[in-house]
């Protein structure tokens, strides 16, 4: 195992106070100072890889938890990419950025989840052309054996895991499987990029700005059989549906360039979404950590209870989430779901619920 792990010198960190927010007269001198809250510790899988050198940068920058917020970043790689993390480390020493108090690279888990409040689990292998994402489930399942395992033996009591790496809702499961002691709710999984792909479409669609589209849901599993539910999406406050007349349109072109354009991307850059796939992960954890404006939604995926949307229970899926006032979430329940949007659905927690059969096997 190797580490390397920076910190600032004592006396800076004695400047950290607890849970305290504005500003303090400090001693006698008449300065002012900010009193900052206790670090967050955020740890990072995959810390050397496309997404992570995109998403390090804007969480250590204050863009996920706050301008506010310090971090200790915990950064996990395997050995033989530990000298390329090495690397980013030093670029983000480099952008001294004042809310990182700390910074540990390592490449044992034990290691990089000791105390985490926030693990994001990146690290895994993208697919190539021509692959589904579920064709990953064989290759990068297993990390999240392990890694569920460390988690719950080291990471902070309350801490929450959120899964970018695919098929990130089964392996968010896994994960959740194997942290025993863990609250089911603090899992989730990415379908953030969905959304947002599926408000660039419909915004460019009926000719508004994206932040003109609203109450968008993605349904199910992150992959090809995902359900962007144009039916309950609001375009400037009204259905879409009314903003958008061409049916054939959202039924059809709309719903396939959603689920193709992870494969898209990546038959244009011969990569798979990196800067993307940070941004909704990071705007993730902040809707997660922000309570939602009065009337609107975001999707991640979450463990389902059999009781919401006829949903079957025991999956990680995709549905219409808010972020309460005491930093709780809750399902967004009683939305009309019509015959069209039921099947698609059925469809996409099928391949979930088959997902599962091959891994719980
Ligand atoms: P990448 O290959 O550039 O980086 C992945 C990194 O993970 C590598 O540096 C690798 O060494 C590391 N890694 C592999 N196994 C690890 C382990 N056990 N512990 C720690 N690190 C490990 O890939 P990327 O482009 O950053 O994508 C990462 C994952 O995110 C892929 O699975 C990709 O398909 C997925 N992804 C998901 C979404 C989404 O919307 N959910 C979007 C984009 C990409
Ligand atoms: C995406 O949606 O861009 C990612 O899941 C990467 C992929 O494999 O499509």
């Amino acid at each position: 195992m190797r580490l390397f792990q920076k910190k600032l010198p004592q006396s800076a960190q004695h400047t950290l106070g607890k849970h305290t927010l504005g500003l303090t007269a400090a001693g006698m001198t008449g300065i002012i100072c900010p009193v900052m809250k206790t670090p967050v510790t955020v740890t990072v899988t995959g810390a050397a890889g496309n997404i992570s050198y995109s998403l390090l940068f804007r969480i250590a920058a204050g863009e996920m938890l706050g301008a506010d917020q310090p971090v200790i970043l915990k950064l996990l790689e395997i050995t033989p990419c530990l000298e390329k993390l090495q690397g980013v480390v030093m670029e983000l020493e480099d952008c001294a950025f004042p809310l990182v108090k700390e910074i540990v690279a390592t490449d044992d888990p034990a290691v990089a989840f000791k105390d985490a409040d926030w693990c994001m689990l990146v690290g895994s292998v993208p697919r190539k052309a021509g692959m589904e994402r579920k064709d990953l489930l064989s290759i990068n399942g297993k990390v999240f054996v392990g890694q569920g395992k460390a988690i719950a033996e080291n990471a902070a009591p309350g801490c929450r895991v959120f899964v970018v790496g695919n098929p990130c809702n089964t392996n968010c499961l896994i994960a959740l499987h194997n942290a025993t002691g863990m609250p089911k709710e603090n899992f989730f999984a990415m379908t953030m990029l969905d959304e947002y792909r599926a408000k660039a479409q419909l915004a460019a669609k009926a000719g508004v700005a994206v932040s003109d589209v609203t109450n968008m849901t993605i349904w199910g599993n992150h992959s090809a059989t995902q359900y962007p539910d144009f039916t309950n999406a609001k375009i400037c406050g009204k259905p879409a549906t009314d903003m958008i007349a061409d049916e054939e349109w959202l039924k059809g072109e709309f719903i396939k360039t959603v689920q193709q354009r992870g494969a898209a991307i990546i038959k244009a850059r011969g990569l798979s979404s990196a800067a993307s796939a940070a941004n909704a992960a990071l705007m993730t954890v902040k809707n997660l950590t922000t309570p939602t404006p009065e009337g609107d939604w975001y999707s991640v995926c979450t463990f389902t209870d059999g009781t919401k949307y006829g949903l079957p229970a025991g999956i990680i899926c995709s549905q219409p989430t808010r972020t309460n006032a005491d930093g709780t979430y809750s399902i967004v329940e009683g939305l009309p779901i019509d015959a069209f949007s039921r099947e698609k659905i059925d469809a996409s927690c099928q391949e979930l619920l088959e997902e599962r059969a091959e891994v719980l096997g």
